[in-house]
């Protein structure tokens, strides 16, 4: 990768709202093994569910080097997800290449943890720190209902032990929260996981893509929950990590740990968005509730050069304005669901 001038010129750079670009989530596939109803309903992903073909998909050199300008720019953390990172052959191999980039700091995955037992050793291997497990209840039949899977927890849980032991930290678990679907399994999710060291997230239900039926009423708030987990375990605030992070953090008042929040419809956070996404088929995409995103993928296949790409990318952040959080939030009494179109989770990754 060359340090040309072009390159150098837009570090630093700033969207329309003054947000520095630190944050890149990379979508390595469109494909899950689970179901989860408010992502991927089972019975719209069926059998004959047609995901995105083979030659659509960056290739993992597609996305070093996409990872790579994004750095030489200011990114200093990485995300994978999908779908289900798991899921992509190889996978280790794509962290083994991120984890060589100078600049990158912070290289973490998110995971439903299914594939953990089978995968936590060589990810470990190939220099992943850092493992963000989604599991919505400790409850077996609640678990079952909100996976879309006939299978429990087990293997997620013995995946995020096994994580536990190889040392992966630190580990988190999010937890998507869904009135009258899983609210009351919630303190018993913070139970299993105290004292382990794992950081239980609770997050509220977001009205992402088109194919969840989301509504207000199903968001439990993150007030509520804290009183929830609060009265059974004594919990106090404690300051964020870094400016700008999603979760806000409360610990056991006991010392057993932390738990966390995450509010993005009660209290969004648009204005410290500093991330950006890059879709499975190598589109980037500004904005959680994007209905599309600028297309990399012809870029870098028809041969231009990382300093046009890096202009490319400058482009499109020097001119983002994107807070749909905080507009849905002043909108939300007039507010009934999900307009028009948006991309879908399993596309760009939470
Ligand atoms: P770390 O602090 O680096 O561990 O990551 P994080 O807190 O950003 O965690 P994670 O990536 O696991 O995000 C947790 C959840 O927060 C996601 O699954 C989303 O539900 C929500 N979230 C993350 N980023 C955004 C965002 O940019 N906008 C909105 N509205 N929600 C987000
Ligand atoms: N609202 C909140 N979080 C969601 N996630 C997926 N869909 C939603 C939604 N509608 C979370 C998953 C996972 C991460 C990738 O995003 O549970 O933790
Ligand atoms: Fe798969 Fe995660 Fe979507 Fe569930 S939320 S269907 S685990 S991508
Ligand atoms: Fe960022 Fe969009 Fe989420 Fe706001 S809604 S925090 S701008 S991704």
């Amino acid at each position: 990768m060359s340090n040309s001038s072009s390159l150098k010129s837009l570090v630093g750079i700033t969207d329309k709202l003054n947000r520095p670009v630190r944050d890149l989530r990379i979508s390595v596939t469109d494909r899950c093994n689970f179901r989860c109803t408010y992502c991927m309903p089972a019975e719209i992903f069926g059998e004959r569910y047609e995901f995105l073909p083979r030659p659509e998909i960056l290739t993992f050199e597609e996305i070093e080097r996409v990872a790579r300008i994004f750095a030489a720019v200011g990114v200093n953390k990485l995300r994978i997800t999908g779908g289900e990172p798991l899921v992509r052959a190889n996978l280790s191999e794509l962290i083994e290449r991120l984890s060589s980039i100078e600049e990158i700091e912070d290289i973490a995955l998110t995971t439903n943890g299914y594939l953990l037992p089978k995968y936590a050793n060589e990810l470990k291997e190939a220099g992943l720190k850092r493992l963000t497990i989604s599991l919505d209840s400790i409850d077996e039949e609640i678990f079952k209902k909100m996976s879309g899977r006939p299978q429990g927890p087990a293997n997620t849980l013995e995946g995020i032990k096994l994580a536990t032991e190889l040392g992966f930290s630190p580990i988190k678990i999010n937890v998507v929260v869904q009135r009258a679907v899983n609210d009351h399994t919630l303190v018993d999710t913070a139970r299993y996981f105290k004292g382990t060291g794992a950081i239980v997230r609770f997050i509220e239900f977001m009205d992402v893509g088109t194919k969840n039926g989301w509504e207000l009423s199903e968001v439990v708030t993150s007030k509520d929950v804290i009183d929830m987990i609060g009265s059974e375990f004594p919990l106090e605030p404690v300051d964020p990590n870094y400016t700008g992070e999603v979760a806000s953090r409360y610990r056991y008042k006991d010392g057993d740990g932390e738990i966390g929040v995450i509010s993005s419809v009660s209290e969004p956070f648009c204005g410290s968005c500093t991330r950006a996404r890059l879709s499975t088929d190598g589109k980037l995409v500004t904005c959680l509730f994007a209905s599309g995103g600028t297309d990399l993928k012809e870029a870098l296949r028809s041969g231009q050069s990382d300093e046009e790409i890096a202009e490319m990318i400058g482009g499109i952040w020097t001119n983002r304005s994107d807070r749909y959080s905080e507009l849905r939030s002043k909108a939300t009494d007039l507010y009934v669901g999900a307009e028009g179109d948006k991309v879908e989770m399993y596309y760009i990754g939470g």
